[in-house]
């Protein structure tokens, strides 16, 4: 499946649910930010104003909210390393009322999906009040967000209409990549330049792509131990935690399971508690030889406690028994291409569930009130 999509059609074509279709679309946005922010000779093509911007500030501040805040813990570690500069996440909702201690010359980052979040706003009127310098990440031109913060990169994702934000995460964390890759570069920072980003978001795309035609195997999974459970987990360490928070929301959100994000490492200082014969544990292991084996060992704790064990591994890491395959990208981008098969867990089990998928209960796409 390599359709060549058209993103500005808002219809549901053949697809049962708009999430799905959303899911699929994710090759093509990473194709289309590739064209957006790089030249015909593969050159960054990010706004020279935001990266001087960058380059004066001392610390990146990301505000946003729901799994805008997940897309922006899984760009955290790719951000510090090419820019060199420490980046701090806050939940817009937390931040709306005092501002903590800030940096000297900090640069705020609004994440975005529709560039209405309330909570969001709130922050950003608290930063221009202090006349600090901003820029909003958005799939949403003209958005709030985007009018008033000084600056906007647009994830030109197409409209997502399922109120489970899917390719808006990888998207934003695919936009991060090139505003990260222009600051490194502008600052001379040997890893920006080692870093092929062209390359590398193709190789995300086709990571991605792979995924896509798993979808049976993941609902047979999605059959054999998610039809009746009331909770889950997911583990992982380092960037396989961040999209372990992110897979969870998913997952909740529209099959309605209570699910954990967990670091793969704290399970053990309470929360395995939790677990019960059946439960099924979901582990994420990418390619990072300092942290797989580790992980692995706390999924033997919890399958000791007589949890269903699923480990979502990436080529690399993965051996003959995991349940998932994830094709190898780039570590900085791992966070796109391992919380691929988590989407498809979370529609099939709404799916089969016989819910809603777009329209999850109590649920809306954009939150306009604090
Ligand atoms: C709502 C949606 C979430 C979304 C969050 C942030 O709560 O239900 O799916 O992640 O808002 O939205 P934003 O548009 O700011 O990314």
């Amino acid at each position: 499946y390599t359709a060549e999509l058209d993103l500005s059609d808002i219809g549901k074509g053949t697809y049962p649910f708009y999430m799905l279709k959303e899911i699929d679309e994710q090759p093509t946005v990473m194709r289309k930010l590739i064209s957006t922010y790089t030249d015909e000779n593969g050159k960054m093509k990010v706004d020279p104003d935001i990266v001087k911007a960058i380059q004066a500030s001392d610390r990146l501040y990301i505000i946003a909210a729901g799994t805008s805040y997940n897309a922006g813990f899984g760009a955290k570690a790719m951000l510090e390393a090419l820019t060199n500069t420490p980046v701090e996440l806050g939940v817009a909702s937390e931040w709306g009322y005092d501002m903590p201690l800030l940096s000297k010359n900090p640069f705020f980052i609004f994440l975005s999906q529709s560039g209405e979040t309330a909570d969001s706003r709130q922050v950003l009127v608290k930063v221009n009040e202090l006349s600090l310098p901003s820029l909003t990440v958005t799939n949403v031109p003209g958005s709030t967000l985007s009018r008033e913060a000084t600056y906007t990169m647009l994830i030109g994702a197409g409209p997502e209409i399922a109120v489970a934000s899917t390719k808006a995460y990888t998207g934003q964390i695919a936009t991060l990549a090139f505003l990260a890759k222009a600051v490194g570069e502008a600052q001379e920072n040997p890893l920006a330049f080692e870093f092929d980003l062209v390359k590398e978001l193709s190789l995300v795309a086709q990571s991605i792509e792979a995924t896509l035609s798993e979808k049976e195997k993941i609902a047979a999974i999605v059959k054999k131990n998610f039809l009746t459970t009331r909770n889950a987990f997911y583990i992982g360490r380092k960037q396989d935690y961040f999209v372990a928070m992110e897979a969870s929301l998913k997952l909740k959100e529209i099959s309605y399971v209570q699910c954990e994000g967990f670091a793969a490492g704290e399970l053990k200082h309470g929360t395995i508690s939790l677990i019960e014969k059946g439960t099924p544990v979901i582990a994420l292991i990418s390619n990072n030889e300092k942290v797989a084996l580790h992980t692995r060992g706390n999924v033997m704790e919890t399958v000791a406690r007589g949890a269903a064990a699923i480990v979502i591994a990436e080529e690399g890491a993965a051996r003959p028994e995991d349940d998932i395959v994830v094709n190898a990208v780039h570590p900085y981008l791992s966070a796109i291409s391992m919380v691929i098969p988590t989407q498809l867990l979370a529609y099939e089990t709404s799916f089969q569930r016989g819910l809603d998928v777009d329209k999850p209960r109590n649920l809306a796409k954009a939150v306009t009130v604090e």
